[in-house]
């Protein structure tokens, strides 16, 4: 058990920690959740883009119904399965969103690592897409979520404790290495089943990405318009625009306001963060786990 610097304590399980939270959450949907075939699962590892995904999911899942996400803010419409379908503050139970789950077509997102949710898809004909971040942006991206906290507002968290923190994979969901590492490795076994992005290629061109994201989910668009418009409404410019998504008010299963979830959107923001000794650091550790397969950044 460790403590990190919220005062959290942090529970070691398979491998990851968790929050005493997260951990009664997990442990509940490990029992409960049963995904259906039409089930589309977006895992990742907190700050990589989860936001920007449930978007893009529900837009290419949910033609129709699309000026829904111009009303409520992506985490309302695609549900994270350890914070509000299972757990102490779960406002949506299962089954989500209607008893008729045969018919409907279903997204939740989830933190969880492929080594504790592998067993509970693996069963399942539902498909699996990770989005997966460079490392230092993912490591400032979350710093500066966790300091919008009230908690941290006279005392912010040190970014260099931070830092550590990550290194050391000491941070809820965390090591974030071993995250990446599971679902990467399913995704290029079972490449029918799991979708692997990275937020870098994403940025560099979502009209190509966007459509094959469509394409494995077997939602393919009808023409180019479609896609731009997919893209156009899921960007943080647009989104961060709509008046939910500017709220400083937060979610009734957490406390982060609304608007935390919109901050800059850019790749290398780090570089305005982190030390040159900061960088040294990752980047060995980075090379060590990845051995330059996965995320070259
Ligand atoms: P930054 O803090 O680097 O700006 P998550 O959604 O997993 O919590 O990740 C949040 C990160 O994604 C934040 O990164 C946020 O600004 C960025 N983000 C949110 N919506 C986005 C979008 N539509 N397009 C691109 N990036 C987005």
């Amino acid at each position: 058990m460790l403590a990190d610097d919220s005062g959290n304590y942090l529970i070691k399980f398979h491998g990851f920690w968790f929050t005493p939270f997260f951990l009664q959450a997990t442990e509940e949907l490990l029992k409960h959740f049963k995904p259906l075939p039409n089930d589309v699962i977006l895992a990742s590892f907190p700050k990589t883009g989860t936001t920007w995904l449930k978007s893009l999911l529900y837009y290419i899942v949910n033609r129709s119904s699309i000026d829904q996400l111009t009303r409520s803010n992506p985490h309302k419409l695609v549900p994270q399965l350890e914070l509000q379908v299972y757990g102490p503050h779960a406002t949506s139970p299962p089954p989500f969103p209607s008893p008729d789950t045969s018919s409907s077509n279903r997204i939740f997102g989830t933190h969880l690592p492929y080594q504790i949710i592998g067993e509970t898809v693996y069963t399942s004909d539902c498909r699996v897409v990770y989005v997966a971040r460079n490392p230092k942006d993912t490591l400032v991206s979350m710093w500066h979520f966790v300091n919008t906290l009230e908690m941290f507002k006279t005392f912010p968290w040190p970014l260099e404790d931070f830092v550590d923190n990550f290194c050391k994979g000491h941070i809820a969901f965390g090591p974030y290495y071993d995250d990446v590492l599971g679902y990467h490795k399913e995704s290029m076994e079972r490449p029918k089943k799991f979708f692997f992005i990275t937020y870098e290629e994403l940025k560099r061109d979502p009209k190509t990405h966007v459509t094959k994201l469509a394409e494995f989910l077997g939602y393919p668009f009808d023409n180019e318009e479609q896609v731009e418009e997919v893209v156009r409404s899921s960007s943080i410019e647009t989104l961060r625009n709509h008046e939910v998504n500017k709220s400083t008010d937060s979610f009734s299963f957490f406390e982060f306001p609304h608007n935390s979830y919109f901050r800059k959107g850019q790749v290398g923001d780090h570089k305005n963060y982190l030390t040159k000794d900061m960088i040294n650091r990752i980047d060995t550790i980075t090379r060590e786990k990845f051995q330059g397969s996965i995320l070259n950044h």
